[in-house]
This record gives structure tokens, C-alpha cells and sequence, in this order.
């Protein structure tokens, strides 16, 4: 008999793409996916250990779903990411609510772990690194999934950059890079199913790098191979780290029509000073020298960042730095927190800025990223934007899609269908997204 499993995604586009692979996994052991709670043989949460609130958001709704189901039959409780490897068995301390902790490189093995939990009734923790063996088990998963214009694909996972605020490097272990043929495979088997867009995912995608014999494959080299799949329209990767960007990587912005002109490439802090505390082995100046190389070889190209305000020893003046390098690289679509100190990170002992200056900084940076965001979109207005389409929304007649820069696209057309590359005539913005209609082709008599 068929049975019911719901499963919540927390944090990053990494955790979207493990928990799509676990609903194939326990479809594969007869488990359908509910989008609700109720009646659920097996809930699974797929956590985010980033910053303290996201940690306390996860057992903040473990503690809601224990007094829904208070009166019912207990589900099996799965806790799965990255909380499962920072915290291991002490989550049975801290919860029991909770029946299996399994971990970002060992959940291909949750099917087995379910069926032991059902016969034993025992609690179980499994947080092995297991690299190579979860992607052998996934690249021979079947998926029943309808897939989505714009997928994820994990090609690289892992980080040995180790910057003294983040959990990254112990929750997912070392960078390691999937084979050069199991993610082609995956992309090909992607493009039947309908998808047009690949976003190459990885805590450090631009380290990727699989050797097999002499050869040595490199992220433009999977860029390079995924263009000549016809029906993939864009390329995208993220995230990338300024200390491993090659020059043919670069270059890649120049020759490979399909890679969209945009690039998520967080610097965190403008300060040099700042930088060196957070282990980031990069200074500000290299940073500028690497975006003015990527817009030699493109100068359409656009630049996200992630930005860590109050981060322990910042004054003034490297915060000045910061909004001082937003205004030079004029950044769109940008990502802004505040310092979490998280446990078993070298920063977390340091002295901490008081919460008043950090929400200060914060909301003045939020600010000037705002406005330039806004002045970015209004340029816009007028003109012509090539959108490749997502899906229909709730709206009569209403689309949604996304510029090559990635901007969120609402526009009005009779008839369009997820997938199509159309052009759409910006007509409004508002602060984060542009609206439109669609520019009917002309037709020649
Ligand atoms: N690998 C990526 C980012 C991974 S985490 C990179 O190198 O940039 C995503 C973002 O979360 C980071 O870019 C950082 O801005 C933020 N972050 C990580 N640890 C944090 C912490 N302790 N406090 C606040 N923000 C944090
Ligand atoms: Fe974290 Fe730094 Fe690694 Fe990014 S590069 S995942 S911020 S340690
Ligand atoms: Fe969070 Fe883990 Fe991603 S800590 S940001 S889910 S890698």
C-alpha cells in the first residue's frame, strides 16, 4: 500500500535540489509526496544551520507539528541538512519528537533507514560523509517528477574555504566534484523532461574540477558541453567564490552565447580589514580587478553579492568601505544579514557589535541596495527584455518569467507557455520585480 510523505525545505538552492532527490527516493519505496500534514506516515524537514534564526525556525515548527498531532499517530519524524551533520545525536536530546538524523551526504540511504525505524523503534543518526556513493545511488534513481522550466543541478558540494564565521565547511565536509559524465547525464536527462534552464549549483561551484585519467574537466568545460544540448536555452552557476575564477572561466562570458550575463559573486565585506578577519583570503582591490576582467570579456555582465553587516571588529569606516563598493560594482538582486555567531566557527568568541549599530548599518545598506535597484529598473522602462517563461500565475492572463539578469518578470499575454523564450516590453517595476507585455511577432507579408 501506497503511503504519505510531506517534506519542508529550509536554506539554500542546495537544500531545493537534495530534497527533490529524497521525494525520488522515497517514491522509489512506494511513498507519495503530500503537500500537506495530514495523514502523513513520514514527515521530513530538510534544515538550514546558516545563522541562528534559521536553526531556531526548525525547531520553532517542530514544536507546532508535535501539537497538531498531539491526539494522532505519531509520524515518523526524519530531521535531514545541514542541522543533522552540526548537531547529530543531541537533536534526540533536545527534541524527541525527532526518529532519524540523517545528514546532507548520507540521505541516499533513507529509504533503508525508514524501513529500520519502522521495525526496531529505535532512534538512529547517520551523518557519514558518503560522497561518491550518494551520487552513484541518485545518478540511478528514477524520477517521476514534472520538472520545471528552470532546474538545479548539483555538480559540486563541499567547501575547504573555511571563512571564520561560516557553518558550511562542517556541515557539508570538503569540496568534492561530481564526474564530468554523471552530470552531462543528468542535464540531457533535464532537457527531456522539458527543462530549458540549468542553474550549476555548489557551495563553491567555481572550484569544481573532476580529473579522469590526463584530463582535467573545469566549470567552463561543463558550461561548454551543456550549450550543445539544443533544447537548454540558458546556463547559469552559483555560488562562486572570488578566489576561483579562472580565466577561461571568464572567458566563458564572452564566447558561450547560452550562459546568462549575470554572476552571484558574494564579497561579504568592503573592508580590507574586515576581509582579513573573516578569512576570506581576497581584498577588496582584487575583487574590483576581477569584476572589471569579467566585464572585459562581457560588458553586458551583471553582479549580485551576499553582504555580513556587525560582522566582530567593524567600524565605521569598513562599513563605509561596504556601501562604498555597492556604489562601484552597482549590484542588483542582492543578499543582506546580519552576523550570527555560530558554534565551532573560529569567529564565534570574538567581540560582538551591538545589535542597535548592526540593524542601523543594515537598514542603510538595504537601502542603497534598493535604490539602485529601483534605478536599474527604471532604465528599463520602454524596452524590449528577452524572458524565458516559468509558469502562469494565479492571475487571469498573467505570466511569470526571467531576464537574462534575473530579474522576476510579470506580463500580460493571451497565450504562453513555460519554456518559451519571449520578448516583453517593460511597462512598470516596483522594488522587486518588473511588469510588462508581451511583444507579439511581426508578421511578414
Ligand atoms: N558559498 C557561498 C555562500 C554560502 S552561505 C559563499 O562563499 O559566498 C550564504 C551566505 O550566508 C553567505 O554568503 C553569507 O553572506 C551568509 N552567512 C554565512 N554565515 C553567516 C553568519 N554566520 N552570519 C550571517 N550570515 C552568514
Ligand atoms: Fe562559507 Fe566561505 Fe565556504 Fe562560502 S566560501 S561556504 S562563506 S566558508
Ligand atoms: Fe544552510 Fe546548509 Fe545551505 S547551512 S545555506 S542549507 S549549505
Amino acid at each position: 500500500m501506497l503511503k504519505k510523505f510531506y517534506i519542508k525545505t529550509f536554506g539554500c538552492q542546495m537544500n531545493e535540489y537534495d530534497s527533490d532527490k529524497i521525494s525520488d527516493l522515497m517514491q522509489s519505496v512506494n511513498f507519495v509526496r503530500s503537500e500537506t500534514l495530514e495523514d502523513v506516515d513520514c514527515i521530513i524537514f530538510n534544515t538550514c544551520h546558516i545563522r541562528e534564526k534559521a536553526t531556531e525556525k526548525v525547531y520553532s515548527d517542530i514544536g507546532k507539528i508535535k501539537k497538531l498531532n498531539r491526539s494522532k499517530k505519531k509520524p515518523i519524524f526524519v530531521l535531514a541538512g545541514c542541522i543533522a551533520q552540526a548537531q547529530g545525536e543531541e537533536i534526540f536530546k533536545r527534541t524527541n519528537y525527532v526518529d532519524i538524523v540523517v545528514g546532507p551526504q548520507s540521505y541516499h540511504r533513507l529509504p533503508e533507514q525508514i524501513k529500520n525505524f519502522a521495525e526496531r523503534k529505535e532512534n538512529f543518526s547517520d551523518t557519514n560523509f558518503e560522497l561518491i556513493e550518494k551520487f552513484d545511488t541518485l545518478d540511478n534513481l528514477k524520477s517521476s517528477r514534472k520538472s520545471k522550466t528552470s532546474e538545479f543541478l548539483t555538480i559540486q558540494e563541499g567547501c575547504d574555504k573555511f571563512c571564520s564565521f561560516c557553518v558550511v565547511p562542517y556541515t557539508r565536509g570538503a569540496e568534492f566534484s561530481r564526474s564530468f559524465n554523471s552530470i552531462i547525464n543528468e542535464a540531457k536527462k533535464l532537457s527531456d523532461n522539458g527543462v530549458r534552464e540549468i542553474v550549476l549549483l555548489g557551495q563553491n561551484v567555481s572550484a569544481y574540477k573532476f580529473i579522469d585519467g590526463n584530463k582535467t574537466y573545469k566549470l567552463a568545460n561543463l558550461i561548454d558541453e551543456i550549450s550543445k544540448i539544443n533544447s537548454i536555452y540558458r546556463i547559469r552557476f552559483t555560488t562562486s567564490h572570488p578566489n576561483d575564477m579562472d580565466q577561461e572561466l571568464i572567458e566563458a562570458f564572452k564566447y558561450q552565447k547560452k550562459l546568462m550575463p549575470q554572476l552571484h559573486l558574494p564579497i561579504q565585506s568592503g573592508s580590507n580589514k574586515i576581509l582579513k578577519l573573516m578569512n576570506r583570503k581576497h581584498t577588496r582591490e582584487y575583487y574590483l580587478d576581477l569584476i572589471a576582467r569579467f566585464k572585459e570579456a562581457n560588458s553586458e555582465i551583471k553582479f549580485s553579492s551576499d553582504f555580513i553587516i556587525g560582522f566582530p571588529g567593524e567600524e565605521e569606516q569598513d562599513f563605509q568601505d561596504t556601501l562604498d563598493i555597492i556604489n562601484k560594482v552597482n549590484f542588483i538582486n542582492s543578499y543582506s544579514f546580519i552576523y550570527s555567531q555560530r558554534p565551532g566557527t573560529p569567529a564565534v568568541d570574538r567581540d560582538q557589535i551591538l545589535l542597535d549599530i548592526c540593524k542601523d548599518r543594515l537598514m542603510k545598506l538595504q537601502t542603497l541596495l534598493g535604490d539602485i535597484q529601483i534605478n536599474n529598473s527604471k532604465k528599463l522602462i520602454g524596452k524590449k527584455v528577452e524572458v524565458l517563461v516559468e509558469n502562469k500565475t494565479k492571475t487571469v492572463g498573467q505570466f511569470f518569467g526571467r531576464s537574462k539578469f534575473m530579474h522576476s518578470i510579470f506580463f500580460n499575454s493571451e497565450n504562453s507557455n513555460p519554456g518559451d523564450l519571449v520578448d516583453i516590453e517593460i511597462t512598470s517595476y516596483n522594488s522587486k520585480n518588473l511588469f510588462g507585455i508581451l511583444q507579439k511577432e511581426e508578421v511578414l507579408v
